[in-house]
């Protein structure tokens, strides 16, 4: 007890107690990891948002500088620099604060009037949201369908342009996501870049894992987010712009406000934006493209081929059958076995602190999905294999386990 003199005593100093206190963890503790003893650690396998290096964390966390200011106009310059390696272009890349459905949208009402003509090609969940947007700002839309899972026709593209040469843009996936399936970008842009028919590519998942080389195949503009494949938190949303597609941009009288690329251009020749920006995402965004200038851009295309591969082989391995028949590097789509519960397989793998995804619309249930996309390597390919394995053991399903692992291995060791 402490004591001044006369009065009463100010603190009550206890005896610590002899028994180790019992402790709850706060959150998303062990508690989804019923019956493991394992430690809970969660692992990111989703094709977005995608782990993130903490170098880029980092400097997310800097202190902020204000968008109006010195400060700024240098490191938007650099990264708006940076972004065209990237996009593999000379053309100036905007930056919005959105995610990559911001991108897509600024790319088609910057660049359409209500009642064009304009063809989407879908063949999956993302090639549907071109049709979707279309049809919301009014544009005479031809939602072209083909069989998921394959990528859309370039002859067909052909056929349809020949027929309506008056068509204002072409609508394509680099890589969609919902059935991880590549299309062929550079066929489909030898058919338009000849023409006054832009092609505009929703590259949200595929750039920097699937090849695009925007100039050099003539493609107009390509939106993406940057959760993805640019190795960030999610919140940016990324455009490259082509002559072509500047001047199309001139005669756009869809309306728009804040999703106007022709603001955000005329801003983009000061080095900022019209409106305040994600800045401390754009600090991390320094980092990043840093990272991939340094690897070279095509070595993270090789990068995520092989990872991709391997992935392919060790689900082959295990008993499992691919679901794309032009398969994206971006994300492995693997068809359910038929002596497993397809609804059972994404939360199993989160039980055990693994996410990836499951199929969506009608592959709902019949198709699982996972990613090494960004910030990924070998050793990630034998974690999700190995926690694949895992799941699908414990649901029944009959295969040599390991078998996963060791193709993996096999492939990456030859
Ligand atoms: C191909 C593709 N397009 C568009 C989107 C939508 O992007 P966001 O959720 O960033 O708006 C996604 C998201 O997964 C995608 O994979």
């Amino acid at each position: 007890m402490l004591f001044l003199a006369g009065s009463k005593p100010l603190l009550h100093f206890r005896p610590p107690s002899k028994r180790i206190p019992s402790w709850k963890p706060a959150g998303n503790g062990p508690q989804h990891m019923k019956g493991s003893t394992l430690l809970r650690k969660n692992y990111i396998y989703a094709p977005g948002p995608v782990s993130v290096p903490p170098q880029v964390l980092a400097a997310t966390a800097k202190p902020i500088i204000h968008h109006r200011s010195a400060d700024f106009d240098p490191l938007f310059k650099k990264v708006s620099e940076g972004l065209k390696y990237i996009f593999q272009t000379k053309n100036p890349v905007v930056t919005f604060a959105s995610s990559g459905t911001g991108a897509m949208e600024a790319a088609i009402v910057s660049t359409a009037s209500p009642g064009d003509h304009v063809i989407s090609l879908e063949s999956g969940k993302f090639g549907e949201r071109w049709g979707e947007l279309s049809q919301a700002y009014g544009f005479d839309v031809d939602r072209v369908q083909f069989e998921w899972g394959y990528g859309p026709d370039p002859n067909k593209v052909a056929e349809l342009l020949k027929a309506r040469p008056d068509t204002k843009a072409v609508y394509i996936e680099l890589c969609e996501t919902s059935t991880g399936t590549v299309s062929d970008v550079k066929a489909v842009a030898e058919i338009t870049r000849n023409t006054d028919t832009l092609l505009i590519v929703d590259a949200v998942s595929g750039l920097c894992a699937d090849e695009l080389r925007s100039d050099e195949w003539g493609v107009d503009l390509v939106g993406t987010g940057s959760q993805k494949g640019v190795m960030l938190p999610p919140g940016l949303g990324f455009v490259s712009v082509s002559a072509k597609a500047q001047e199309a941009i001139k005669k756009s009288k869809c309306p728009k406000f804040y999703f106007s690329l022709a603001k955000a251009l005329k801003e983009l020749e000061k080095n900022t934006t019209p409106f305040t920006p994600a800045v401390n995402l754009i600090f991390g965004l320094e980092v990043a493209l840093d990272m991939i200038q340094a690897e070279g851009i095509e070595n993270v295309w090789a990068r995520h081929a092989r990872l991709a591969e391997g992935s392919r082989q060790a689900m082959k391995a295990i008993n499992c059958t691919l679901f794309s028949k032009a398969p994206a590097n971006t994300v492995t789509t693997v068809n359910v076995p038929d002596d497993v519960d397809g609804s059972k397989i994404v939360k199993t793998l989160k039980e055990m602190g693994v996410i990836i995804a499951g199929g969506q619309g009608h592959l709902k249930g019949k198709i699982f999905r996972f990613a090494t996309l960004g910030y990924y390597n070998e050793f990630d390919v034998i974690t999700i294999v190995d926690a694949v394995e895992q799941a699908l053991a414990k649901l029944g399903h009959k295969f040599d386990r390991g078998a996963g692992v060791n193709a993996a291995q096999k492939y990456f060791a030859g």
